[in-house]
């Protein structure tokens, strides 16, 4: 049971992983990620975030020199020799080695550089957050769009240590309209009016996986949900708010700028979706599991 890294293939330990200083995304943040869990050896929404990776490599001009089976077998060899059980898997691409420390494109000669980290898997899911709406902003879209999932999280970085000096254990970021846009690392849920809003998709966010799954889950729960802007001042009066990511699944918020929701505890339709998307989860990741053994398993 180790920390593994794969580097274009190799697998070593985590704490033997190199990256060269000429390294675009070193130097620059010039690289895309994704995280996934892995349950059982299946990565939960696999399909998903490869998609997303492809549109951030879009997004960044960055062209993808690996296809999909490749990638999926590095993950697979990767997650099975570290035998973490259930394990958090980072997957970059960088740029790669550029000719210079230069941030123009055409010193961009390298192939890019694919790593999978993987580690034992953090106990997220579920767990409460208080959040703080913080005064940095969200990168507007035209600036740098958050629906690129890139290494340069240093808006996020800043965002979550402003939450932090406020006593808070994440932040929720506005954009520029004034409207919510997301927390450092999930998409934001709040129950208004008995109906579950979260931000569209044009308010600057991420396309999260969990939240795109929830979009579709929630109504089969018998819970209304729209993609609707809201504003700081309906998040602080909303009955009830959650986060979504990958590794939290729905974290309960429990404070918004220090005040109390529901007397501090996970409000009770968070906590019932809490339980119903777990059992969700897991069955989806049954059904899809055959799919991914198709694509990582040697023919
Ligand atoms: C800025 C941001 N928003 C939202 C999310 C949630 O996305 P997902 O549900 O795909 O994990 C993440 C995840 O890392 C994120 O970094």
């Amino acid at each position: 049971m180790a920390n593994l890294c794969n580097i274009d293939g190799e697998i070593l330990p985590e704490s033997e992983a190199r990256i060269p200083v000429l390294d675009r995304g070193f130097l620059f943040g010039d690289s895309i990620y994704e995280v996934v869990r892995t349950n059982g050896g299946v990565p939960f929404g696999w399909a998903e975030h490869w998609a997303r990776l492809g549109e951030s490599a879009k997004g960044l001009r960055m062209s993808l020199d690996l296809d999909e089976r490749t990638v999926a077998r590095r993950v697979a060899t990767t997650v099975e020799r570290a035998a973490h059980g259930d394990s958090y898997v980072r997957i970059v691409v960088t740029r790669g080695v550029g000719s210079a420390p230069n941030i123009d494109l055409s010193y961009a000669t390298g192939r890019p550089c694919w790593l999978v980290m993987v580690r034992p898997l953090p106990d997220l899911s579920g767990k409460t957050t208080r959040v703080a709406v913080v005064g940095r902003l969200r990168n507007d879209r035209r600036a740098l769009d958050p629906a690129t999932k890139s290494g340069n999280y240093l808006n996020n970085i800043l965002a979550l240590a402003e939450a932090k000096d406020m006593g808070a254990t994440d932040c929720v970021m506005l954009n520029v309209a004034g409207n919510v846009a997301e927390a450092s690392t999930s998409n934001v849920f709040a129950l208004l009016d008995d109906v579950w809003h979260t931000p569209p998709l044009d308010a600057g966010i991420l396309a999260g996986v969990t939240r795109g799954m929830l979009l579709d889950f929630l109504p089969r729960c018998g819970e209304r949900v729209v993609e609707r802007n809201f504003e700081a001042a309906q998040l602080r009066a909303a009955k009830e708010v959650f986060l979504s990511s990958s590794l939290r699944d729905i974290a309960p918020v429990t404070h918004v700028d220090g005040v109390a929701k529901n007397g501090g505890s996970p409000g009770p339709r968070t906590a019932s979706l809490l339980e119903r998307w777990r059992t969700h989860a897991t069955d989806l990741l049954r059904r899809r599991a055959p799919a991914w053994h198709e694509l990582t398993d040697p023919v």
